[in-house]
């Protein structure tokens, strides 16, 4: 059975960038209290007429470039955002359109900041059982339309931006290169400890003037649980990760975390026991951009040479859910 690997990625943010003085002018808060908390010194967010779509065929173009591949060689689109453009259909068709497909499957995928990790592991095995051979793997989110931007939603507005990141993958003949491993985990005892409420067909109406007066088509968070979970149940998957593959902590060449918080990623490498040089970090650039952090970051570590061939790389992430997990790659 061939494995799966990385055939090219590549990424896009939309033009707007946004400082942490700019949120400061939208609602009280300030430069040091969130680069204390998060990490994070600006993001990227969407402009009249930007859409998630429109990131994603923006990032898709640069990869397709990068491998030197035609929207029309691949095979199968795996779209995972929570911030669709529209309720429904999903995100994955309205990417085909754009790329100018029309009879090859798009699947969404609706599991947050591990959206990336879920949707690999999916591609992974229609890989490697030969249903489907190039496949578009695609995290992208557009938050910033969704955020309440006065101080009532100031915990987390400040944390998200927007982007895209995509991977094209393919089938690798060469032995022991690829996708080593992928463990998934969710626990809905915690969906609300992050979610937005509605609109939704849980309501009924599905959508109401009460619902968006009581703001809940606004993200709310349990900031500190998000943050215990996180921090606990990243390095327990990144250790499973190393263990399912008789590798050490020594062997990881790169681990590439979702990008939420700078003191969950530094939480991570201190549980783990990883050198700081063996981490990759973005966050400051971007804030979290969700299902799009973990390609966006893995282009910009390729960009600056962090990971060689025959290298592994690690990739964790946790979200709401909750969901988390790992995936261990032979680069
Ligand atoms: N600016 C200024 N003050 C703020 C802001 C803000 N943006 N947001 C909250 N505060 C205030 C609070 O109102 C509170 O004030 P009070 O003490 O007068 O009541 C004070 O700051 C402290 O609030 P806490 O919520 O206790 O702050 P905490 O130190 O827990 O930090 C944070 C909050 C950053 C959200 C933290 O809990 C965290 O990092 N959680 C993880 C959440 C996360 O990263 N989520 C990302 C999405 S999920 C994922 O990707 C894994």
């Amino acid at each position: 059975m061939p494995r799966t690997e990385f055939l090219a990625t590549g990424f896009h943010v939309p033009s707007r960038l946004v400082t942490n003085e700019d949120l400061a002018g939208m609602m009280e808060t300030s430069d040091e209290w969130i680069l204390q908390r998060s990490g994070i010194k600006t993001r990227y967010w969407v402009g009249p007429g930007e859409t998630g779509v429109g990131l994603a065929k923006a990032a898709t173009l640069k990869a397709l470039a990068k491998a030197r591949l035609q929207p029309a060689d691949l095979d199968c689109i795996v779209y995972c955002t929570c911030t669709p453009d529209h309720f429904e259909p999903g995100n994955g068709v309205f990417l085909q359109r754009e790329l100018g497909l029309s009879d090859i499957p798009a699947v969404d995928v609706r599991n947050q900041c591990s959206g990336f990790l879920y949707g690999l592991s999916i591609a992974d095995a229609w890989i490697r059982t030969g249903q489907y051979r190039t496949v578009l793997l695609v995290g992208a989110e557009v938050h910033s339309r969704g955020l309440d931007k006065t101080t009532r939603g100031r915990d987390t507005a400040v944390l998200f931006g927007d982007g895209a990141g995509v991977a094209i993958l393919g089938p690798t003949v060469d032995d022991g290169r690829g996708v080593l491993s992928t463990h998934l985990f969710s626990d809905g005892r915690h969906a609300e400890k992050l979610w937005v409420d509605g609109p939704g067909l849980a309501h009924d109406p599905f959508v109401s003037h009460e619902m968006l007066d009581q703001n809940l088509h606004r993200p709310v968070m349990e900031g500190r649980e998000v943050f215990k979970f996180a921090s606990t149940l990243m390095p327990q998957s990144v250790q499973l990760a190393l263990q399912a593959n008789g590798l050490t902590l020594a062997d990881v060449k790169l681990l590439v975390p979702h990008q939420a918080n700078l003191r969950i990623i530094e939480m991570v490498r201190q549980a783990t026991g990883l050198r700081e040089e063996q981490v990759f970090i973005n966050i400051q650039k971007f804030g979290n951009t969700t299902a799009a952090s973990i390609p966006i970051a893995l282009d910009e570590a390729l960009d600056a040479g962090r990971l060689r061939r025959g290298d592994v790389l690690v990739l964790t992430a946790f979200g709401s859910g909750f969901t988390w997990g790992s995936a261990a790659v032979r680069w």
